[in-house]
């Protein structure tokens, strides 16, 4: 359990037990509060929730220092995406807030997030939080992370709708920016409840839903082949967009001609989507999808493509 001695009626931990820990940064200058926000994303959910929470934690502190009179020293919030850590053996993480950010995907967390979190280790006294978005169920995509960690480590459980990119039940094209409007309000309250650390409830687990994803993984995976991507090359036009947003490095660019190059794909794809969504052209789809769907493609309108491929570097 949770250092009750820090925990006030009002369910929020006492700043003071961050108050007189002073920790410095890179640039040798003092951080009151440290927080790393890790997240994967396809098509920019997860991205947008991330600065945001960054953006509102920072505003927070701010009028915090404000009110209190006492600028004795700063906030570091950093963002860093998951697929950075696919090669690494070990993470070891002692900020004083850690959050993992991730789009649910058939009523779970995605299996890039799940590989992360077997290897993070992170400090007892962290503000340790989970952030799932999802297009309408969220299933157990929170509750089975939590189980990840253990008993031991008190875990924080957030959740908001977005628009869904799974293409089988995507958005309604009219619902989008009510939707996109409606989640910013909520993700900017998670965002001051998590700068004050707030205590959040379970996430309940639901065996329906532990059922219900046994059968649409294979389904989705082996019956539709949501990991494994085409791409019609009478449309593509060789720009090699897929290839950079590629979290995975699952895409090869290869010449098809001495005048053309297509991407072709491996075996390493987490379903996130971002190549069919991205692509210019509409040419990819995945394995069996309907030709009905080929023209639905969604990115967060907040998100640039500059941003999501900047993502990809270094990995
Ligand atoms: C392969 C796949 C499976 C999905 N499964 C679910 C699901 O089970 N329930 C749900 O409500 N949304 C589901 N979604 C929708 C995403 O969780 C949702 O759109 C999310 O906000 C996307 O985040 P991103 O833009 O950061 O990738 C799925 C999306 C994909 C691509
Ligand atoms: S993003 Fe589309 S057009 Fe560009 S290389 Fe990939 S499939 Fe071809
Ligand atoms: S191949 Fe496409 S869907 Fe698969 S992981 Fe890469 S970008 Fe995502």
């Amino acid at each position: 359990m949770q250092n009750i001695a820090h925990v006030r009626s009002d369910g929020y931990i006492h700043r003071n037990s961050y108050k007189n820990k002073i920790l410095k940064n890179e640039m040798d200058e003092e951080i009151r509060m440290k927080a790393n926000l890790y997240y994967f994303s396809g098509t920019g959910n997860s991205l947008f929730i991330a600065k945001t929470i960054k953006a509102t934690m920072e505003q927070e502190h701010e009028l915090h220092n404000l009110e209190e009179k006492n600028i004795e020293g700063d906030i570091e919030v950093r963002i860093i995406p998951i697929q950075k850590f696919n090669q690494s053996k070990e993470i070891q993480d002692q900020s004083d807030v850690i959050g993992i950010i991730y789009p649910t995907y058939f009523l779970d967390a995605p299996n890039v997030v799940k590989n992360f979190v077997k290897k993070l280790s992170v400090s007892k006294n962290s503000y340790l939080f989970l952030y799932a978005s999802y297009g309408e169920t969220l299933g157990n995509a929170l509750h089975n992370m939590n189980r990840m960690f253990g008993d031991n480590q008190v875990v924080e459980n957030y959740e908001v709708v977005l628009p869904d990119n799974s293409i089988i039940f995507e958005s309604k094209k009219e619902e989008i920016p009510k939707m996109l409007e409606v989640g910013e309000t909520i993700i900017r309250e998670h965002a001051k409840e998590i700068y004050r650390h707030k205590i959040t409830a379970k996430s309940p687990y639901s065996f329906k839903y532990h059922l219900v994803a046994g059968g649409m993984k294979p389904l989705a995976r082996k019956g539709l082949g949501f990991t494994k991507m085409k791409v019609d090359k009478d449309k593509c036009n060789g720009c090699g967009l897929c290839k950079s947003l590629c979290p995975m490095k699952n895409i090869l660019l290869e010449e098809q001609s001495t005048l053309s190059k297509a991407p072709t794909f491996g075996k390493n794809c987490e379903s996130c989507f971002s190549c069919l969504h991205y692509c210019p052209k509409e040419a990819i789809t995945y394995q069996r999808m309907s030709k009905k769907k080929v023209n639905f493609q969604y990115r967060h309108p907040r998100i640039s493509v500059k941003e999501m491929v900047d993502a990809q570097r270094d990995i």
